[in-house]
């Protein structure tokens, strides 16, 4: 893997810090490519949307064209998804992901899965708890992988007020949607926080916390202050990433200089 400039263990995992974002991006995609090849191809992915993990897809992308790496026995589950929203809406996961990464590896399709944000509204808790059950038939999460929301969310698990060991323990389900969320969400629908979906599925913090890695990304000074919080603050629900100190002795940080400028 590229080397980080600096690293060292933390209460929240073991902690690399890269001086730019590239090495960081090569670094996060060895990790991933090593996690299919230990499995002999056969893991189970928990994989994330947004703007932080493209770049690490395009070159998990050219891991597959160049360098050989199958993911024909590979299985993923994304981590959210808005709801409701059209799969072939420019702004759903379900077409990121397809767009980013599905399309350019050798994945079958009954091996992607992403959280559908069109079954019936009656119908969400049980694909939700259906998604859960699908994970374990595969044998849960060899590794999952997330970025870090301003507020300190991990998927769609946002700061809330429940007691600590409840809010590490929620199941994949609806969740309204943080105002910072949505803040940070509006530029992806043409500026207008207004055509934000306000629901999202996302999969639950007692799935996340159990995979058997994670790997954890933030690029840049807007994330900066929310990782400093999680990984230097106590645990607390109002930072939903603190709960990687719980499990800390399987987690990687994998973030850039800029997203490292508040740590002490
Ligand atoms: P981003 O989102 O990658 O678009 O910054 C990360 C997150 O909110 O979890």
């Amino acid at each position: 893997m590229p080397a980080p400039a600096q690293s060292s263990t933390t209460a929240a995992g073991q902690l690399f810090i890269f001086d730019h974002p590239e090495p960081l991006w090569e670094a996060a995609a060895d990790q991933i490519a090593q996690t299919i090849r230990r499995q002999q191809g056969r893991a189970t992915l928990g994989l994330a949307t947004g703007s932080t993990p493209r770049a690490l897809y395009r070159i998990l992308a050219r891991h597959h064209q160049e360098g050989g790496l199958s993911f024909q026995n590979v299985s993923t589950y994304n981590l959210d998804e808005y709801y409701p929203i059209s799969p072939l809406d420019p702004n759903s996961y379900r077409l990121y992901m397809h767009q980013h990464l599905f399309s350019k590896i050798d994945i079958p399709p009954n091996r992607a899965h992403v959280l559908d944000g069109t079954v019936p509204e009656s119908a969400v808790e049980a694909h939700c708890a259906e998604f859960e059950r699908w994970i374990e038939h595969d044998g849960g999460l060899d590794l999952q992988l997330l970025g870090i929301g301003r507020n300190g969310h991990i998927g769609f698990n946002e700061p809330s007020n429940l007691p600590p060991d409840q809010a590490a323990a929620l199941p994949t389900r609806k969740m309204p949607l943080h105002p910072v969320t949505r803040a940070d969400a509006a530029r992806d629908f043409g500026g207008n926080e207004a055509h934000v979906p306000a629901f999202a599925l996302t999969l639950g913090t007692r799935a996340i916390l159990s995979a058997r890695a994670i790997l954890i990304l933030a690029t840049g000074p807007s994330k900066a202050e929310a990782v400093a919080k999680a990984i230097q603050g106590p645990v607390s629900s109002q930072v939903p990433a603190s709960f990687l100190h719980t499990v800390a002795p399987k987690v990687t940080w994998m973030i850039d200089r800029a997203a490292a400028q508040a740590l002490r």
